[in-house]
């Protein structure tokens, strides 16, 4: 059975919006579109015009980048519209639910509140860096579990998935539930995309975005890859004209080569700069515990959390907590060597005990 079986039954029938015809050096009088454009109107394509109603060629050269081909690729605004999508795409209200671990990104139990679907968690401990226990994600699920929400490198925890781990919950879940991975951040980790999985497994469906590698978390892009039936039925309840077209000519910016050998640079310096700012904190006395890290971020435990925060704020610097989820735990994304330096002299300063 195909995991598009698991969608709800009305939206597998519904056919996408139909679109007024766009045809090159035409009079265009059928879309109520304006006849003229605008001074302020300064991009490649006239923005008097509706765009693609799928931007074909970005989904092209999407495909290409992520080594996906682009009939199972589905164009997103940011991987969170993917994540909204999927839910409503899977989940009947009051009825369904998805499984994710804890700690997580809020935004899968987010949208699953929207929907009304349940949202069941598997703990992850600390203890354990966070790793997540196969067995337990799936005495999780019961038959009215439609997605199962892996985000490898985890957020905020920074925990990856193993390769073996996610073999394990692929075979024994089958064609019972989608299996979600989210690669917001894999680029860090030096290991390589869930993508090259999905010809061999057909209940997988994995998550890709230009936030945050490809440093356009402005641009609103990201992608979603899975089973052709799947993206079928995820095209047909997307926003027509989703992609706008100041996003499209950005993300096919984006996606040139010479601004594609920038980003690997710039990812392995962030690698580099996370792994001198983790070595960093383990020697201050404050800091309690620095957990391995494969994203662009990583979380520590320190000694009156809330006080950290705060003087953090009050120099200008902004870090994340998660209230009583993880106590005293802080989530540090990786800047800029000078912003790393700023906040490393910080926390030397709080290590002294100077106020
Ligand atoms: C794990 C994870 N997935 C998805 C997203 C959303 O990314 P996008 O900007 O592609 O919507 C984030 C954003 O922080 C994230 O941490």
């Amino acid at each position: 059975m195909s995991i598009a079986e698991l969608a709800r039954a009305e939206l597998r029938a519904l056919q996408p919006y139909r679109a007024a015809q766009q045809v090159e050096s035409t009079i265009r009088l059928n879309a109520n579109e304006a006849p003229w454009s605008s001074c302020a109107d300064r991009f490649r394509r006239p923005l008097n015009r509706y765009p693609e109603i799928r931007p074909g060629s970005l989904a092209q050269a999407l495909g290409a980048y992520f080594a996906c081909d682009p009939s199972r690729l589905l164009v997103t605004r940011g991987t969170s519209e993917a994540i909204d999508l999927l839910i409503r795409a899977f989940c009947r209200e009051g009825i369904d639910n998805i499984v994710t671990t804890t700690p997580t990104f809020s935004m899968y139990g987010h949208y699953a509140t929207v929907q009304g679907a349940a949202q069941r968690t598997v703990e992850t401990l600390p203890e354990d860096d966070f790793e997540i226990d196969v067995d337990a994600v799936l005495e999780a699920c019961d038959e009215k579990t439609r997605l199962i929400f892996i985000c490898s490198p985890n957020n905020p925890t920074g925990t990856l998935v193993s390769r073996p781990a996610l073999l394990d919950l692929l075979a024994r879940r089958g064609d019972r539930s989608a299996i979600v991975v989210d690669e917001a951040y894999i680029e860090f980790s030096g290991e390589p995309s869930a993508v090259e999985l999905l010809d061999r497994h057909p209940n997988l469906v994995v998550l890709r975005t230009l936030s945050k590698a490809l440093a356009f978390a402005g641009a609103r892009c990201g992608t979603v890859m899975g089973p052709v039936e799947v993206i079928r039925i995820l095209n047909a309840i997307q926003a027509p004209y989703a992609m706008s077209t100041p996003v499209v000519e950005c993300v096919e910016d984006a996606l040139r080569s010479s601004v594609i050998d920038e980003a690997q640079g710039r990812i392995a310096e962030i690698m580099a700069e996370r792994e001198r700012l983790m070595t960093a904190m383990t020697s201050f006395h404050f800091v309690e515990t620095v957990w391995p890290s494969a994203a662009n971020f990583f979380l520590l435990r320190v000694d009156k959390g809330d006080a950290v925060i705060r003087r953090a704020r009050d120099n200008g610097i902004l870090l994340r907590d998660f209230g009583d989820s993880l106590p005293n735990c802080v989530r540090v994304t990786v800047g800029s060597e000078a912003e790393n330096d700023r906040l490393l002299e910080l926390f030397a300063e709080i290590d002294r005990g100077k106020s």
